[in-house]
This record gives C-alpha cells, structure tokens and sequence, in this order.
C-alpha cells in the first residue's frame, strides 16, 4: 500500500486510524494499533469501569493511560478530546491541559468546533485532525488550521451529525471541497471499505467498530458477543432532539424512539433516558438497561481477533481489490 498524506503527517506506515470509542479504547488496544503500524486512539475514560465526576481524577486517569501507552509502544498515538459543551468543557479543559503536557503527538477533537483547541495545541506542536460530518463543518475545520479531517458517515457506532450523511456522499465532496487530507470514517470494517473510500478520495480510514471486536479493547465481552451476533438491520440511530447515536436497537432504545415521535420534549426525553446509559452497556454489560453504541458495520464482523492482525488484514485486503480493480481495468481495455 502506498503513503498517503496522512501517513506522511502523522508519521505512520498505514493510514489507519483507530477511532476513540469512551470507555473501552485504552493503552493495550492504542500500543497494538500502533505497533502495527497504524494510529492508535485513547478514547474518553481509558480503563476505568466508575463514572467520576471530578475533574482532576478524570484528568489523572488520562495522564495514566497516556504514560502506560508510551511504556506500550514507540510509536506516534493520538488522544481524543471531546470539546462539549457546559459542564463537559471542564472536562475537556483539564484534558487537553493534560494532553499538551504530556506531548502527545496527535489529538483527535470532536464533539464541538474547531475553534476551541485547534490553535492551542498546534502552538504545543500537536498534529490536530478534526472530526467532522458535513462539508461545512469540514471546511470550517480547515479554516481553523487544523491538519486533516474525518469526515464520519451516520453509519459509524456512537454519536453523528445530525445530517444524516452516509460516508458514500459525504466523502468525495469533502474532498472536493478541501485542500486538506480526507480521512473516512463510519461503515468501514475490512479492506473492501478501505479500498472503496480510498476510491472515492480519502487518504486514511477511521475506524471504530471493527476494533470493538479485538482482544485488545476494553468492552465487557456481552457486547463483543452481541456485536458478532448482529446483523444488518440489528443498528438504530436515535435522539434527533437531543444528539444522534448509533446504538444496538433493544427496548429501551424501541421505546425512547416511540416517545420521540409522539412528540415528547427534548427535556422529557433526557428524563426518560436518564444518565450513562452507553457505559452501562459497554463497560457493565447490561444490554437492556443500557446502550450499546456500535455502527452499522457491526453486521459484517463475525469474530474477535487481535488488533494488530485486523490492522495487517485491512492492508491486505484493500490491495487485492486495488489490484482486482487493476486488473478488469486492464482487461476493458484489451491489455
Ligand atoms: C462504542 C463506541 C464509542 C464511541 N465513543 C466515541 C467517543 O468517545 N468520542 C468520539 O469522538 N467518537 C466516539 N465514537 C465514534 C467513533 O470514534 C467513530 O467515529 C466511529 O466508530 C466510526 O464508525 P464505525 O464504528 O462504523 O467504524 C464511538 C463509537 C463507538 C462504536
């Protein structure tokens, strides 16, 4: 497989990138990303299993997670830093506080705008890629300096745009659109997507689910095994009043869904829906009670396997359809 820019940028063999998914993206799974010559991503929470809700100590597991991986791996990493809004900015206040001082190489914001972090960490000399689900937002990023965007599909697991873009529209008139290398992310799980993306222009992938399944993330194994269970239609996007997400459908979701509908308030339905819902599933296990955020994608993996052998498969993969696409091209015109 050939560099891209993105390779070339943050200094990685392969434009792979491990998406942040909170709670279960932490320093075994980020060091075996990156070891393969991909780019891991500490998610929010890495390695931890309680909520807290002070600040430092939320900042101090950070600063551990972020230690333990460079104990784990040479190689460049990225940390994901949710902007938020209100009580959440504290929260990502402290944490990219944290990520500055212990120079981490890459920081992957998303959840708000570009305005907010892009300057500050790329003064500490931080390389920022922005996560984006529009066209707009994407060019608004670069305007803002950032290096690279994601442009995110509603397919990708956890929270989206609220416009609905799939990654199959979004992408190439991002890249049409921008200077700025494009990274794709949501539905893609194997080389077949990479590949595809890569056609449409990207120059790196951002993936989520497909790392959910390895040994190396953090998620309670009921949801590895309801991930390997599903099936095309077992994926539901939800909350357009309140934040989109993408989350495996069960009860709760069926019957937030039918409240939204019948008209309920954007506060009835945070009353209804309550606090911490994804971590009760991801980190407890709870699948009824809880929300498993996971994309679309989930319906195409059948099982567990090590990170870096998906890293390795996902480079195979997408260079046998590169050459297959060669090759009938050739073919069309008689070589
Ligand atoms: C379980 C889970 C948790 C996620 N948590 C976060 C998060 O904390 N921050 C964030 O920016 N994106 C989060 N995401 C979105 C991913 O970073 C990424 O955009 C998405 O997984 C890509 O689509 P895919 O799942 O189809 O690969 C999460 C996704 C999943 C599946």
């Amino acid at each position: 497989m050939k560099k891209t820019r993105v390779c070339e940028l943050l200094g990685i063999e392969y434009p792979i990138i491990q998406a942040p998914m909170a709670w279960i993206t932490g320093p075994r799974l980020v060091a075996a990303v990156s070891n393969a010559g991909g780019l891991g991503t500490i998610g929010p929470n890495p390695e931890v299993t309680h909520v807290s809700t002070d600040v430092n100590v939320v900042a101090d597991r950070l600063r551990r997670a972020i230690r333990k991986t460079k104990e784990l791996t040479r190689k460049p990493f990225a940390v994901n830093v949710p902007v938020g809004v209100g009580q959440d900015r504290l929260f990502s206040e402290k944490c990219a506080e944290v990520v500055m001082e212990e120079k981490v190489p890459v920081a992957i914001v998303s959840v708000g705008g570009p305005g907010v972090y892009t300057k500050r960490f790329k003064d500490a000399g931080l390389k920022v890629i922005h996560v984006t689900a529009s066209v707009k937002h994407a060019k608004g990023a670069e305007a803002a300096g950032v290096d690279a965007v994601v442009c995110q599909g509603y397919e990708s697991g956890g929270y989206s745009g609220f416009d609905e873009l799939t990654t199959f529209v979004l992408v190439p008139q991002a890249v049409d659109a921008l200077k700025i290398p494009v990274i794709a992310g949501g539905g893609i799980a194997d080389g077949r997507g990479m590949a595809a993306v890569m056609a449409l222009g990207a120059e790196g992938v951002y993936v989520g689910t497909r790392f959910l399944l390895t040994e190396e993330c953090d998620a309670n194994p009921k949801v590895k095994e309801a991930a390997i269970r599903a099936g095309d239609t077992d994926t539901i996007s939800w909350g357009r009043k309140i934040g989109l997400v993408r989350t495996l459908k069960n009860a709760l979701v069926l019957d937030f869904l039918k409240r939204e509908l019948g008209g309920a308030s954007p506060d009835d339905l945070r009353a209804f829906l309550g606090s911490h819902r994804i971590m009760k599933a991801l980190v407890e296990g709870d699948l009824e009670q809880g929300a498993a955020a996971m994309g679309a994608d989930a319906g195409m993996i059948g099982k567990i396997e090590k990170a870096g052998d998906v890293v390795r498969e996902m480079v195979r993969g997408a260079d046998m359809v590169t050459e297959k696409l060669q090759s009938l091209g050739q073919a069309a015109q008689g070589k």
